[in-house]
């Protein structure tokens, strides 16, 4: 079985490429390595010191005798390239991680609100539309986010797949089939409602096969594969954009510092502003 997993240089997508390379998948990584740019820019770094790429690869093939293919590249950017690899690797599936996913980044300012709307939406609607034209039977599966719920659903037991409505029309009630109404609390959460959109019309209008997974926070640095050179270790964020509220708890009891949140420290602050930048920290 042969997949691309975009944005594989990534948290999500490093220890997920290894886990399929490990169980015989033919893996190749594309990723245009914006993710440390957006360390250079914030001037943090991981905890856990990452390997570049190509010595994450290397120390794969080391441990593993494995091979990972590695392609550079902006997918939202360059579509004919984008058409060109499905087309040459003919991969049975296509992960899909390669999006800005930090809420408080994409909330910092204007730049990087335009930023993370050109840059998510763009990229699914590429790879959306250059699956279509490369005319093969590719599953996607993407990594969306509980975020896209907003914060007034706690306790409701929202289905999975299409909600059954009834609409009230001239000709008397008719039923629809809708997505969950969306309500997100940052710019990067209302990427992925758009993403959801996008996922619905394309399987439509197209019959791609498409999964959209609504995921909550991921833990962790270390998986089996990782463990077994410490050139393959994950990322560890614990900076105020990208650092997880978990990681960040446990970094400020590591140094003796109070444990802190942002805003009110519940889910709903006072203005506008303190929540969203608690929304924000609380939410992937
Ligand atoms: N980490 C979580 O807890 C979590 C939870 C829910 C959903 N998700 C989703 O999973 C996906 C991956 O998250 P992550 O935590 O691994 O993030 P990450 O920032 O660590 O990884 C994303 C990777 O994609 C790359 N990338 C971004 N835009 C790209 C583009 N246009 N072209 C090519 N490469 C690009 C980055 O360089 C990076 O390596 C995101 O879509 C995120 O929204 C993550």
């Amino acid at each position: 079985m042969r997949v691309l997993v975009l944005g594989g240089d990534g948290f999500c997508g490093w220890p997920t490429a290894l886990h399929l390379s490990a169980r015989g998948w033919d893996v190749t990584i594309v990723d245009n390595l914006s993710r440390r740019n957006i360390d250079n820019e914030l001037e943090v770094q991981s905890l856990t010191p990452i390997r570049t790429m190509g010595e994450r690869i290397r120390a794969w093939k080391e441990v593993s005798g494995r091979e990972i293919g590695f392609v550079n590249m902006t997918v939202g950017k360059e579509f004919d390239r984008l058409v060109a690899l499905i087309r040459d690797l003919a991969p049975d599936s296509v992960l899909h991680f390669a999006e800005q996913r930090a809420a408080p980044y994409s909330m910092k300012s204007a730049r990087h609100k335009l930023y993370t709307v050109d840059n998510n939406i763009n990229a699914t609607n590429h790879l959306l539309a250059a699956i279509v034209d490369s005319g093969l039977d590719v599953h996607l599966a993407h990594l969306g986010t509980m975020g896209v719920y907003g914060y007034g659903t706690a306790g409701l037991r929202i289905p999975e797949g299409y909600l059954k409505v009834t609409v009230d029309t001239d000709n008397g009630p008719a039923e629809q089939e809708i997505l969950f109404p969306p309500n997100p609390g940052s710019i990067y959460h209302m990427t992925k409602t758009q993403d959801a959109l996008l996922f619905q019309f394309y399987a439509r209008n197209d019959a791609l096969r498409i999964t959209d997974l609504h995921q909550g926070i991921v833990w962790g640095a270390q998986t089996e594969e990782t463990r077994r050179d410490e050139r393959l270790i994950n990322r560890f964020d614990y900076d105020g954009d990208y650092g997880t509220v978990l990681n960040r708890f446990l970094m400020q009891a590591a140094v003796g510092y109070p444990l802190t949140v942002h805003g009110s420290g519940g889910r709903r602050g006072p203005s506008s502003t303190s929540r969203t930048r608690c929304a924000a920290s609380n939410w992937r």
